[in-house]
């Protein structure tokens, strides 16, 4: 191909001129809040052809088609079934692409010669203002050389781009990381092709019913046609191989200590840093706290594509649990390790349970331990250890003197020490929480249930929720927690009231937690829900 120059556009005047790249047939990288795009007019054979060409991409695989506007789709397909009518409603413009059959105004070459074709309306205000000024639907594959991570920086689509295409126009860091959620809307329901962050849950919730491809989670199998053609291909891989170690955050840390050699490169969630990265010469980036799904999401490529300027010979990775919005990213993690993982996960499944007081956390662990699982209350079990623990109540003696008498804890005293001193109180939960950690785990290990429920308020402030192969979080309404907690343990409205206040808000558990469950209707509808998710993740 012709070598040419690749100019960088910015802003409103940079939209323009692509858009006038565009419509005279030129190659633009254009920022989506997925990642970044290699666009041409969709319906311009001879500049498509020229994607195919800048991307090194088989001719097999289709592109998607970007629009700005609803009256473009119905121009493009050959009609809209009545359910991608409410996805579009629910969830254009975003991270969703949904292959309808296609009407004659697309070309073979952009649908790689299927009778169908994806589309899809990005939110970024300068790719809508691109598809928009262009008067043009955009085919838009991911702006990477084929087989390579997808591009979330300009800086990135440079790297791949340079000299290939007439211009990148730089709309900053994609804001979701991962490519969309490509949904079939040809069958009866939506079914999942591949993983993105409008989910399966998000999808089920709006049509009643969603299905996932099996090919996402475990790749091909031997023989099998994949129903996105791009399933099949090498993927998401940097030039070394990427080994993944997956199960709870401690245990693959700790898989991944044992496996480094000189040499190896290391992504890892931000709190194992100090660990992995002991020796200061190692190569180690941080994906983000284990927990922040949407932050993983955001680095994976970057990071994946960072390891190509190192001399790193192998890549260890931590993969993030896949459950609601990481699919995607966890999707793309074994992609790019072939779908090859370290199972660190042991024979039994350990659910960390936690909301705030009143969310009817024991509702719940009661009705699992009916079902056979082990329930662990840590609670309980740090009030035990304040009776009989040697070691934590030298602790406590050596940093909270005014709250031992005569040998023993007096836990008012110890609870109006750290009360409304927060210092205080992180410093007690510190010492209480590592105690509270041992003793869970000789208990865990004493037993041989199949199932763990970790009762804990504090899931994520321990760090017990890095034990954890889900956490769970229980959302209820203000009114009925005071009023369960009223019934449970006898204190006034107001004291009811302030414990409430002082804990988390409904957001800090809907960012962290892997599964919620919503207890605000009736009391048979939670335990329906509860019977559900037992049936869905425990068994
Ligand atoms: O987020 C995204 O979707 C990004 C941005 C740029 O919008 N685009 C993107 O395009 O990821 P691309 O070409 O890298 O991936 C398109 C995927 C491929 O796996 C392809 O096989 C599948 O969508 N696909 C496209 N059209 C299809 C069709 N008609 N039937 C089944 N799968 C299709
Ligand atoms: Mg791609």
């Amino acid at each position: 191909m012709k070598e040419q120059e690749t100019v960088i556009l910015r802003g409103h005047a940079g939209a323009k001129k692509a858009a006038e790249l565009l419509a005279n047939g030129e190659l633009v990288a254009i920022p989506t809040e997925t990642v970044y795009g290699l666009a041409a007019d969709a319906r311009d054979a001879s500049a498509v052809a020229r994607i195919f060409e800048a991307k090194g991409r088989p001719q097999d695989n289709p592109l998607i088609v970007h629009i700005a506007k609803m009256e473009q789709l119905e121009g493009l397909v050959r009609q809209v079934p009545p359910m991608a009518y409410v996805l579009a409603e629910r969830f254009w413009p975003g991270p969703l692409t949904m292959v309808m059959e296609k009407s004659d105004a697309i070309p073979d070459i952009t649908s790689a010669g299927l009778s169908t074709v994806g589309i899809r309306m990005p939110s970024h205000p300068l790719a809508r203002e691109i598809i928009a000024r262009s008067g043009c639907p955009l085919a838009a594959p991911s702006a990477n050389t084929s087989g390579k991570p997808s591009p979330t920086t300009a800086r990135d689509t440079l790297e791949d781009m340079k000299g290939r295409i007439a211009a990148i126009v730089d709309g900053g860091a994609c804001t979701v990381g991962v490519e969309s959620t490509v949904v079939d809307m040809t069958g009866a329901y939506p079914k999942i092709l591949r993983p993105g962050a409008i989910t399966e849950e998000m999808i089920a919730q709006a049509v009643g019913c969603a299905e996932t491809d099996g090919a996402t989670l475990h790749g091909l199998a031997a023989g099998e046609k994949p129903k996105a053609p791009g399933m099949k291909y090498r993927h998401y891989a940097p030039k070394a191989p990427v080994q993944l170690f997956e199960g709870p955050p401690d245990s693959t840390a700790k898989a991944i200590l044992e496996a480094l050699q000189p040499g190896d490169g290391v992504l890892c969630f931000e709190e194992y840093l100090p660990l992995l990265a002991q020796k200061k010469k190692r190569l180690v980036y941080s994906l983000g706290w284990s927990w922040d799904y949407a932050e993983h999401s955001r680095r994976l490529f970057a990071l994946l594509r960072r390891f190509d300027h190192t001399k790193a010979k192998r890549i260890l990775a931590q993969c993030p649990r896949a459950y609601g919005t990481n699919a995607g990213a966890v999707n793309r993690f074994r992609k790019s390790a072939g779908f090859q993982c370290t199972d660190c996960r042991e024979n039994r499944m350990v659910v960390g349970v936690t909301g705030r007081s009143g969310a009817g956390k024991s509702l719940l662990t009661s009705a699992l331990a009916k079902q056979g699982a082990l329930v662990l209350d840590t609670d309980a079990i740090y009030h035990q250890l304040l009776e009989t623990d040697k070691t934590l109540l030298e602790q406590i003696m050596a940093r909270f003197p005014q709250a031992v008498e005569q040998g023993r804890v007096n836990r008012r005293t110890l609870g109006a020490l750290v009360f409304s001193d927060e210092e205080a109180r992180l410093e007690l939960n510190a010492i209480a929480h590592a105690r509270v950690i041992a003793r869970t785990k000789e208990l865990m290990a004493e037993s041989d249930c199949r199932l763990v429920l970790l009762d804990v308020p504090l899931l994520f402030e321990s760090g017990m929720d890095r034990m954890c192969d889900l956490t769970l979080g229980l959302l209820a309404d203000r009114e009925g927690s005071i009023q369960r907690i009223l019934r449970r343990d006898g204190i006034d409205r107001e004291r009811a009231e302030s414990r409430l206040d002082a804990q988390p808000s409904d957001d800090f558990y809907r960012e962290r937690c892997d599964v919620l469950l919503e207890n605000r209707g009736t009391l048979e509808e939670f335990q329906q829900k509860i019977q559900h998710f037992y049936e869905r993740y425990c068994r």
